[in-house]
């Protein structure tokens, strides 16, 4: 038990540093202080000299023993902050990650008409953020998101339940679709790490997050292939397709995505690195 919530919090964040730099340390111990005991960081401060229970001590050790083990504080709270909004997660799905949101702004900056007709189509869904954000942002499209694992489906299906985005969802395997629909904007984001590479990996990472989302067996390109497959035959001719790729392969899909006579676009992330691919057709040249 502590004196006060301020020696709890120096104890907490000094473990962490085990794992975490002091930022993060800070960053992550404000947010189970957010869930566990609802209070905000100048709440905390208001009071932080009070002393501790039991009960809330022993509920920061759970959440503490969890954290050193390296699991992300997202499944630990079952939250992520992703575009100005909560999104609920869980170990199927993968922690949205911020390059993301710039592929999403991409797709709404050029598409800024909110016309009925228009139809969008995500493809590895995970928690739904995609098409979740397409759909809010653009309540007149008719948005729909696919994935795989019926149980990422689930969570895409609450998000959007919370979030009032309209969404339908779809368990689709991209490596043999089955749908008859043409769409105006194709995007995704698929797994693209070469398993072989795991090891490389942070632990974190590879011992928390979904295998399915991230890795494929050997080519990084399999995903990339069956989209641009897909797309040949269902993104309408003045569609276009948005991919994010790792920074180490988005020269490569790009390659491949010109090998096929489509036009493409590659555009860095704030970080400068090559993420975000948008592909449309040669007209004339199908
Ligand atoms: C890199 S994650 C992207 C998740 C989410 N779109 C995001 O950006 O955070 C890739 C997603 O593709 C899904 N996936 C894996 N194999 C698939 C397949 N054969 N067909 C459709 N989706 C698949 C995974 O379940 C996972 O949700």
């Amino acid at each position: 038990m502590y004196s006060s919530f301020e020696a709890l919090r120096k104890a907490f964040v000094n473990h962490l540093l085990a794992v975490y730099d002091q930022r993060e340390a800070n960053t992550i111990f404000k947010e189970v202080v957010a869930v566990e005991l609802g209070w905000d960081a100048a709440q905390f401060v208001l009071n932080k000299h009070e002393a501790v229970s039991e009960h809330i001590t022993h509920r920061f050790k759970k959440v503490l023993d969890r954290l050193v083990l390296g699991e992300p504080i997202q499944y630990i709270t079952g939250v992520t902050h992703f575009m100005g909004k909560d999104y609920v997660v869980n170990p199927y799905v993968l922690i949205p990650r911020p390059e993301t949101a710039e592929l999403i702004q991409w797709v709404l900056d050029d598409w800024s008409m909110n016309n009925a007709s228009m139809s969008a189509i995500d493809i590895g869904s995970g928690s739904g953020i995609i098409p979740i954000e397409l759909a809010l942002n653009r309540p007149r499209w008719t948005v729909t998101g696919t994935d795989v694992s019926e149980e990422a489906l689930d969570v895409a299906r609450k998000n959007a339940l919370n979030l009032g985005a309209k969404v339908h969802w779809l368990n689709q395997d991209i490596l043999n679709p089955c749908l008859s629909d043409r769409y105006r904007i194709i995007i995704s984001n698929p797994p693209y790490i070469p398993r072989a590479e795991a090891g490389r990996m942070s632990a974190q990472v590879v011992n928390h997050e979904p295998h399915l989302a991230l890795f494929v067996d050997d080519d990084p390109l399999q995903f990339y292939a069956a989209v641009m497959q897909f797309a040949k035959e269902h993104l309408e001719d003045d569609g276009a397709l948005y991919f994010e790729c790792h920074e180490d392969y988005a020269h490569d899909v790009e390659q491949l995505c010109l090998e096929m006579g489509w036009r493409t676009d590659l555009r860095t992330d704030l970080q400068d690195k090559p993420r975000m691919l948008r592909v449309v057709r040669v007209t004339g040249e199908e």
